[in-house]
């Protein structure tokens, strides 16, 4: 059987997100020196851990490494980049040498955070005085939520000062994430963040598994062209980190319910959901009112077309069913990017026979649009479609929708049946022989072997 080319890159994405969970190869031993530059105070592999949950996951992404070596479960094969050092800082974090700034140690104590910086990087310090971190009892609202964190800390919390995120002094310096810091005072976030792993990818918590495991992605660094990997990583960083919606260092849940702060990431060619909004009738809604919103108010208190006239990312994203928001967006998920050919479509091309005998479970299956778990998301977002439209007006719009994806994958069976005539007549120019090996194709299809991948993949890779 042949594996057509674009199918090839379909599963690869999909295996390369199952050889975490395979326990690939074994991640070296963390040399003593960089242990030490660990930024946590308890060993990670102590502590709890909302981003990675198991030990293995942690030792193949948030153990510090320094920038010894790479992530994942082909870290051996590449070298961070040194600016891995703030996109991944659990793994990657190295504390910068401030003894060139002798004056200013002259001046202040190493505890002085907020007037030593008050020269150093006044933007960083306006922008936290102005924050709920500098002024936690600013109203009653917050003022209840921080009693809630004071309980759990067992102290009281006047300011959430910078030594409470970045560690007590410049000796102990790192980079926050959820586990090092967020999390502990906000752990609601921490584990409704870590609950996308429930859902599967794509998801933020797994944000730099999806990244780091692409075939390509390590291709660059074989290739010398390691720089490049920030192409991909900037938008994969939200597995642990939480200023992706809430811009560091205001940290405002206001910022985070609007549409905006989606948008750095989600736009562009592969996933154009802000530009889909944008240019949706609900979109420009939003552009036309959108400034007069309350967005103080947590999303289960709006009140759909008085507060919200049409709906925002968040709103419709983060909606979990039974009048509950959660920070997660991914509970409703069925279509998963489209790229997994649905068992709805009856394949008469090669696509038929996905997924090739690979043999790992849940990948060894096709996409159930109709499943009773899908149709059970579906009825949650009609659910929620339904505190403006009819129900009915938005199931056939949804399931219109639905009937358009099946068009597209029958348009893209005809295609690939044109393919795999080309293929089985040898007319490819260069055939699959002459080809230059697919990215990483020889440590894949080594490390996985063809009982795992089934020959036809096995074969595509070699
Ligand atoms: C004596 C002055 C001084 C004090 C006190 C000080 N810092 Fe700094 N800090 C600096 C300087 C200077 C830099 C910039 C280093 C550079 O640009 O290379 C810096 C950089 C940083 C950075 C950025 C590091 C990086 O990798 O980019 C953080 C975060 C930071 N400081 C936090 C703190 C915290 C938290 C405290 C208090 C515990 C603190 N600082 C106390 C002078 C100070
Ligand atoms: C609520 C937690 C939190 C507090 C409080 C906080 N920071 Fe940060 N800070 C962050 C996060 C998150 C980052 C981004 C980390 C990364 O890049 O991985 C960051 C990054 C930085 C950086 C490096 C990035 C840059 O833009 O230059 C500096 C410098 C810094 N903080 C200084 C400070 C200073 C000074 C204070 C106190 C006035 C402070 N921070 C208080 C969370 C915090
Ligand atoms: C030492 C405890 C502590 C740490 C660490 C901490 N926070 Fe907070 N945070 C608070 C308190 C207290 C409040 C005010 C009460 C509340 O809203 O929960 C708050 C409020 C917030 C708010 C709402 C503020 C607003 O104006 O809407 C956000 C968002 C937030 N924190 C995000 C973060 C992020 C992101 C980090 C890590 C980079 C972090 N916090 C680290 C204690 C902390
Ligand atoms: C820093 C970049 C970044 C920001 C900001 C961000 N996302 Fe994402 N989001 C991603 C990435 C990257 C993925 C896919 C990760 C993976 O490959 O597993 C993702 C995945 C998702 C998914 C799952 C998609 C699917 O096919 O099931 C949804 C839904 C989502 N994000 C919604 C949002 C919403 C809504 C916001 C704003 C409130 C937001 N994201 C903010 C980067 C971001
Ligand atoms: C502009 C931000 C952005 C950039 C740049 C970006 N991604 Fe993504 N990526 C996303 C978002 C958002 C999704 C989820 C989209 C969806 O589900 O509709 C995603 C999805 C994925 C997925 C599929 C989901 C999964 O978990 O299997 C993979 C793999 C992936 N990205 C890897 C990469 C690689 C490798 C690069 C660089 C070559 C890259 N991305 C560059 C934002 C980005
Ligand atoms: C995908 C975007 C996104 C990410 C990533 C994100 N948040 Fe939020 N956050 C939001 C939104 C939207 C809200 C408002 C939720 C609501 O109103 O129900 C919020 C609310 C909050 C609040 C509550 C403030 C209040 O007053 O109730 C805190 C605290 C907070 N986030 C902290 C975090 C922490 C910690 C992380 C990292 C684990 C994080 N956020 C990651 C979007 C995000
Ligand atoms: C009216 C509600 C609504 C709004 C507003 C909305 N979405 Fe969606 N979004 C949906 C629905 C419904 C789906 C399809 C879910 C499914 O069946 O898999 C979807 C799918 C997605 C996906 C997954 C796409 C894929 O290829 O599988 C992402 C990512 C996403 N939306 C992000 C966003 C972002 C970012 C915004 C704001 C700029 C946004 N959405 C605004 C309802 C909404
Ligand atoms: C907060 C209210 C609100 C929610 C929730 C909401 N919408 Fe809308 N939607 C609107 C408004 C208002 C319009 C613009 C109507 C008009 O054009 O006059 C609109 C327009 C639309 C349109 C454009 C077609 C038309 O008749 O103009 C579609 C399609 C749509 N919505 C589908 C959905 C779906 C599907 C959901 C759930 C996933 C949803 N909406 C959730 C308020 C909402």
């Amino acid at each position: 059987m042949r594996v057509p080319f674009t199918t090839a890159v379909v599963v690869s994405l999909l295996l390369w997100g199952m050889a975490p969970l395979l326990g690939l190869p074994a991640p070296a031993e963390i040399a003593a020196a960089e242990a030490e530059k660990a930024p946590a105070e308890k060993p990670p592999s102590e502590a709890k851990s909302y981003a990675y949950p198991t030990p293995e996951l942690k030792k193949m992404y948030e153990t510090n490494v320094g920038l010894e070596k790479g992530d994942g479960p082909f870290g051996d094969a590449y070298k961070p980049i040194p600016m891995h050092m703030y996109l991944n800082p659990s793994r990657h974090y190295i504390r910068p040498d401030i003894s060139m700034f002798a004056d200013l140690m002259k001046k202040f104590g190493p505890e002085q955070c907020v007037e030593c910086h008050e020269n150093v990087t006044p933007g960083i310090v306006n922008a936290w005085k102005s924050s709920t971190h500098a002024q936690p009892k600013k109203n009653e609202y917050f003022a209840g939520k921080t009693a809630d964190i004071e309980k759990r800390l067992g102290r009281e919390v006047t300011e959430v000062m910078c030594a409470d995120c970045h560690g007590k002094s410049h000796d102990v310096l790192q980079m926050p994430t959820v586990d090092n810091a967020c999390g502990q005072c906000h752990p609601q976030q921490g584990e409704e963040l870590a609950s996308e792993r429930e859902h599967g990818r794509p998801n933020h918590v797994q944000s730099w598994e999806a990244n780091v495991i692409v075939p390509w992605y390590i291709e660059n660094y074989r290739r010398g062209e390691g720089a490049s990997q920030i192409g991909c990583d900037v938008c994969h960083v939200e597995m642990s980190r939480c200023d992706g919606c809430h811009t560091r260092h205001i940290f405002s849940a206001a910022e985070g319910r609007r549409p905006e702060a989606c948008a750095s990431c989600h736009m562009g060619p592969d996933h154009p959901d802000w530009e889909s909004y944008e240019h949706s009738k609900m979109g420009i809604i939003y552009h036309l009112e959108g400034h007069d919103w309350p967005f103080d108010k947590p999303l289960a208190e709006v009140i759909p077309g008085k507060d919200y006239h049409s709906p925002t990312c968040q709103y419709c994203h983060m909606y979990k069913g039974g009048g509950k928001w959660i920070i997660s967006p991914v509970t409703k998920g069925i279509w998963r990017m489209g790229t997994v050919p649905p068992k709805e479509v009856d394949f008469t091309s090669s696509l038929k026979d996905y997924p090739y005998g690979i043999n790992l479970p849940p990948i060894n299956k096709k996409l159930e649009v109709r499943s009773p778990e899908s149709i059970q998301k579906r009825e949650t977002w009609l659910e929620l479609c339904g505190r403006c439209h009819s129900v009915r007006f938005a199931r056939l719009w949804l399931e219109n929708l639905d009937e358009y994806m099946f068009l597209g994958w029958k348009k893209q069976d005809e295609a690939q049946k044109i393919m795999d005539q080309v293929v089985a007549e040898g007319l490819l120019d260069p055939s699959p022989e002459e080809r230059a090996c697919y990215p990483m194709g020889d440590v894949l299809a080594d490390a996985l072997g063809p009982d795992k991948l089934g020959m036809g993949v096995y074969k595509a890779f070699k």
